[in-house]
């Protein structure tokens, strides 16, 4: 790889807004030197705002033309599979947007032409880079939550509105793929795989569309004998205010084990990215001590930001050749509990993951 590593922006939209800070703060690892959107505007927008002037509007042409290591693939979610295959092909790393892919067999495909090729295939489930999130990762290691019995996350969110694309299931929308893939991610990183799940969805709201679900209810049974639930409904919660501090989420997490439980509370900063600080209790007797933030002051993360962590992981995976916290080998994991929730909603059944 060249020092900085080279990487090409693919898909000039929303998103590329958190991914941009990393190439703007950290030219010395990571130099964007092309965006390729085949909305020319768009792509001119981002390239002002980036400060660079190579842009192009066909991907291949970009392949063949520009001097690049790697492929940040911002794209819609059909093209996720397509183009990052494509990009690995013509000898390009990938950093991929979730979700992964549109089915098993594409994720598959991913990790198959990752291997053959020896590119680094990375799926940016931006939470797991979080401050945050490593040191909740740390304590769960460390022991201090004990046995793991039971995981939980929710969501409350009227989607569709001004997300036509993410919010239509024959384009790969649906609330589970657009957002709660990352907190389904974030409790299989703390917990585990996923061995079964039970489920189901409805599509409940006229924003989404050809049934694309903003209802969810579901169990996840994990390997590890413990079990979570996974539940999103298109409503508003209150948010409370106490002293200036909301005290209510629109979404959080819990994890419980036999000596301790993690809650996340309500985002306060853009930066932290969908949760704010994470609060840890003790199991003191019989019941729980009370909650603190977890320390995240030895985080040992470059930034605060979790966009920018991801980016400079990539990065260093490539660098050292080391596998990707949240490679495609990994990620194919995530996106199965996703394609089971599905699945058991549809049949009516439980759906054992190794048969997907
Ligand atoms: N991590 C997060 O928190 C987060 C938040 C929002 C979106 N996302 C994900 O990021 C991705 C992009 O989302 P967005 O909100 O930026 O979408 P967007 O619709 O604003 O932008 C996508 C861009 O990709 C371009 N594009 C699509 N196919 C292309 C192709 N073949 N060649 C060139 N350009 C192409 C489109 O023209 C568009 O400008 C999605 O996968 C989405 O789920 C992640």
């Amino acid at each position: 790889m060249s020092n900085p590593l080279k990487v090409a922006l693919l898909g000039a939209g929303g998103i590329t807004r958190s991914h941009l800070p990393a190439y703007l703060e950290h030219p010395d690892r990571v130099e964007l030197v092309a965006i390729c959107d085949m909305d020319e505007p768009r792509a001119a927008a981002l390239a002002g705002e980036a400060g660079i002037d190579s842009i192009y509007t066909d991907f291949n042409t970009m392949l063949r033309e520009a001097d690049i290591d790697a492929v940040d693939n911002c794209t819609f979610h059909p093209a996720h599979a397509p183009l990052s295959i494509t990009a690995m092909e013509a000898g390009k790393h990938v950093l991929v947007e979730k979700p992964m892919a549109m089915s098993v067999q594409e994720c598959e495909d991913m990790i198959a032409v990752a291997d053959k090729t020896g590119m680094t295939l990375m799926i940016a489930q931006d939470l797991r880079y979080s401050p945050e999130a490593v040191c909740v990762k740390r304590l769960i290691d460390d022991g201090k939550l004990g046995d793991i019995h039971a995981g939980r996350t929710h969501l409350m969110q009227k989607f569709g509105v001004g997300h036509d694309r993410y919010a239509d299931a024959k384009q790969g929308g649906g609330i589970l793929m657009s957002v709660q893939i990352h907190h389904i991610d974030l409790l299989r990183y703390y917990m585990g795989n996923v061995k079964r799940v039970t489920a189901v969805c409805k599509s409940v709201t006229d924003t989404m569309a050809n049934n694309a679900e903003d209802l969810v209810t579901a169990i996840l049974e994990f390997e590890s004998g413990a079990v979570g639930n996974v539940f999103a409904f298109p409503g508003d919660t209150p948010m409370d205010i106490v002293d200036g501090k909301r005290t209510r989420s629109d979404r959080e997490y819990i994890v419980y084990g036999s000596e301790g439980t993690i809650h996340s509370t309500p985002q306060t900063d853009r930066n932290m990215a969908h949760f704010g600080e994470v609060l840890f209790a003790p199991l003191t007797g019989k019941s729980a001590g009370e909650f603190t933030p977890v320390d995240t002051s030895d985080a040992g993360t470059p930034s605060l930001k979790p966009f920018v962590n991801q980016i400079l992981h990539f990065e260093e995976c490539i660098r050292t050749n080391t596998e990707p916290f949240s490679s495609g080998r990994d990620n194919i994991d995530t996106m199965k509990i996703i394609f089971a929730i599905w699945e058991s909603s549809k049949t009516g059944k439980a759906v054992e993951l190794k048969n997907l």
